[in-house]
């Protein structure tokens, strides 16, 4: 079966071809638009809309043509529903329910997080039970999957996602958006000493990045250098997020772990992650053009909810929340 995935939750038009039967990603093209976003240092979803709605026919296009092939090829439309920016998400779903109103194809609406979720298993086959963490710029989620679509969410954030506060603090240090990247690579160019951040103290398995946030801004105000901060925050960040990961492996006793979204990129984490995989843990990270959005992961996980529970009706809507 051959599966268009669309993706437009956030400031990437993303479309990709995936064949089912093979488990192969054909072609998985991504426009950014974050260009747009940086004199606002945040994505507004107003200009996210507009830039989909003139980009998402040629990323289509470019989709299909590198896979090599034609419309008629197409067996299932695949598109993120929820959540997202609501005006982002509408533009990609409306495009996907065209091509399957005009085709007779069946569609299937996909949750986002479910599909970054997945994300590590590109190209095999998801294997259960495996705790994963979920780490994107809307979105930071420990998660326990028993099964397809049988999903316990253990933690999340209660106030900033982590790659939110990437993208803050960058904007505090003036270093661009999005954050991430750049202070990643700041990370590992600093030589000198870090300094002291709180890792706010959460109940159980739930994060909160808002304090961490505030001390960088009174450290800002200080006038430190701009890359000790940077460096200071990265190290407390993944810290912070390798520090409940394995509390939660501990209390579960899974030794099978998923990372994936956005800051799944980050050097620092997956270098922590590599020492857990070194104790003999399962450590399983998407490939990096599967970290940040893409249509690529939306096709994954579309085909296989729709072997599961079969397709969805054309009436129905985006939704800009929705937990797993
Ligand atoms: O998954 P994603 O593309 O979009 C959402 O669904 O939110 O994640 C984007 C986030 C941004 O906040 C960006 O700063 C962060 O991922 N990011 C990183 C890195 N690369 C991207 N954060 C830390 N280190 C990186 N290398
Ligand atoms: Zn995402």
């Amino acid at each position: 079966m051959i599966v268009l995935g669309i993706d437009t939750s956030c400031d990437d038009t993303s479309v990709a071809v995936y064949d089912a039967k093979e488990n192969r990603i054909l072609s998985n093209i991504v426009s950014s638009q974050y260009e747009f976003h940086i004199p606002f240092g945040g994505v507004v979803p107003e200009i996210a809309a507009r830039k989909h709605a003139e980009n998402i026919d040629v990323v289509f296009e470019e989709a299909l043509k590198v896979a090599g092939v034609e419309v008629k090829d197409l067996e299932l439309i695949t598109v993120t529903r929820f959540p997202g920016l609501l005006p982002a998400l509408l533009v990609g779903l409306t495009f996907g329910k065209g091509i399957s109103y005009c085709s007779g194809l069946p569609f299937k609406g996909v949750h986002h997080i479910e599909a970054h979720l997945l994300s590590p298993f590109i190209g095999k086959e998801p294997e259960y039970p495996f705790l994963g963490l979920v780490v994107s710029g809307g979105h930071t989620l420990l998660v326990l999957a028993g099964g397809l679509g049988r999903y316990r969410v253990v933690g999340k954030t209660l106030d900033d996602a982590v790659g939110e506060a990437y993208d803050k603090v960058a904007k505090m240090l003036n270093l661009g958006y999005p954050g991430g990247p750049v202070i990643d690579r700041i990370y590992r160019e600093f030589k000198g000493d870090y300094l002291q951040l709180p890792k706010p103290k959460v109940k159980g398995l739930n994060y909160s990045f808002s304090g961490i946030k505030t001390a960088v801004k009174r450290l800002v105000e200080k006038g430190y250098p701009k890359e000790q901060i940077a460096a200071s925050f990265q190290k407390t960040a993944v810290e912070y997020l390798v520090g409940k990961l394995k509390k939660a492996l501990k209390e579960f006793g899974i030794r099978r772990i998923a990372v994936s979204g956005g800051v799944s990129a980050n050097s620092l984490l997956r270098e922590k992650l590599e020492e857990l995989s070194e104790k003999g843990y399962e450590v399983l990270l998407p490939d990096l053009s599967y970290t940040s959005d893409n249509g690529a992961m939306v096709a994954y996980v579309g085909y296989r909810r729709f072997l599961l529970e079969g397709g969805d009706e054309l009436t129905v809507g985006a939704l800009p929340r929705l937990s797993l």
